[in-house]
């Protein structure tokens, strides 16, 4: 009892902390032609802010949420967390991706508990965390169950409770509902944004899907590419909690979209032209 006081208590302190991009640029070498992905890229998101970017692919998405995870350092420029530059061995961020990389040899719990086991939490008090985050996902009845037998919905709710009992700061989403149905994925929309609104980590949510990153977010980020660039950054005011009716039923939405679909179709058909130009000179 007085674990799981304990462990109910830390996820209500979990807040989000800033995340900013000061003047990044970023390039990868192409055989041995230097690309540029990110020019001059400034970005700062407030504590608790969902922010979602859309943009072409190749824009440089990944390659922004991977210098927020430490996953790489920009050539120029920085990166902070809380005002700070990101260290070494700093865990204040986690990553949720499309393929839920579960592993195949462990129970729902046992996965779940995984990344408390890397940084060294107590098996007991991880036991209690993993339950009560089952629970909020609901699935408390497959605690021992293999992970094989459960559907994609289902394992990628256990890749958000891994994700989310560990108390992350900042939540890097990769296209995380991409791989799903459109049934499930509308489902998981509803009930991520659910948890997310009991624990305020700061989200930044990388999709192609414009209507998903309105329906989530606080403001959308949209981004051109060669290089990666903000072209447009929206504000969304639309009230919380947010449901799938709005798509349908709210002007406000519709007019964001209107706003900002054919701004992203011409900077997907740019992206298009110039891997066109790209591939012809090399
Ligand atoms: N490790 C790497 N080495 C060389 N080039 C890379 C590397 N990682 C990414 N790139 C290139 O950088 C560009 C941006 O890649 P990134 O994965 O960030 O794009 P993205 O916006 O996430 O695209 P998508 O929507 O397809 O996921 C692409 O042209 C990609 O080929
Ligand atoms: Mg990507």
């Amino acid at each position: 009892m007085s674990q799981l006081a304990g462990a109910t208590k830390q996820a209500k302190t979990a807040q989000g902390v800033s995340v900013e991009f000061k003047n990044v640029n970023h390039s990868f070498l192409h055989g041995n032609r230097p690309v540029r992905v990110l020019n001059d890229f400034n970005l700062r998101i407030e504590p608790s802010e969902f922010v979602s970017i859309v943009g072409p692919s190749g824009c440089g998405k990944t390659t922004a949420l991977g210098m927020v995870g430490n996953l790489l350092k920009p050539r120029a420029g920085s990166v902070e967390i809380d005002g700070k530059p990101i260290r070494t061995g700093s865990n204040e961020a986690a990553f949720l991706f499309a393929r839920d990389a579960l592993l195949p040899w462990r129970r729902v719990r046992s996965n779940v508990e995984l990344g408390m086991e890397v940084r060294g939490v107590p098996a007991d008090e991880r036991k209690v965390r993993a339950e009560e985050w089952l629970r909020k996902v609901r699935l408390h009845e497959f605690a021992e169950s293999d992970v094989l037998h459960l559907s994609q919905g289902m394992r990628q709710r256990v890749a958000i409770a891994r994700t989310l009992v560990q108390n992350p700061k900042v939540l890097l989403m990769d296209e995380p509902f991409a791989a799903l149905d459109a049934q499930t994925r509308a489902i998981q929309q509803e009930e991520f944004t659910g948890l997310w609104e009991a624990e305020r980590p700061t989200v930044i949510f990388v999709t192609h899907d414009l209507e998903e990153a309105i329906l989530l977010s606080d403001r959308v980020i949209l981004m051109a590419s060669r290089p990666g660039r903000m072209v447009v950054d929206m504000k969304i005011d639309l009230e919380r909690p947010r449901r799938q009716e709005m798509r349908r039923d709210s002007d406000v939405f519709k007019n964001y979209f209107h706003e900002m679909s054919d701004r992203l179709r011409q900077e997907v058909d740019l992206a298009e032209e110039r891997l066109r130009e790209e591939n012809k000179n090399s």
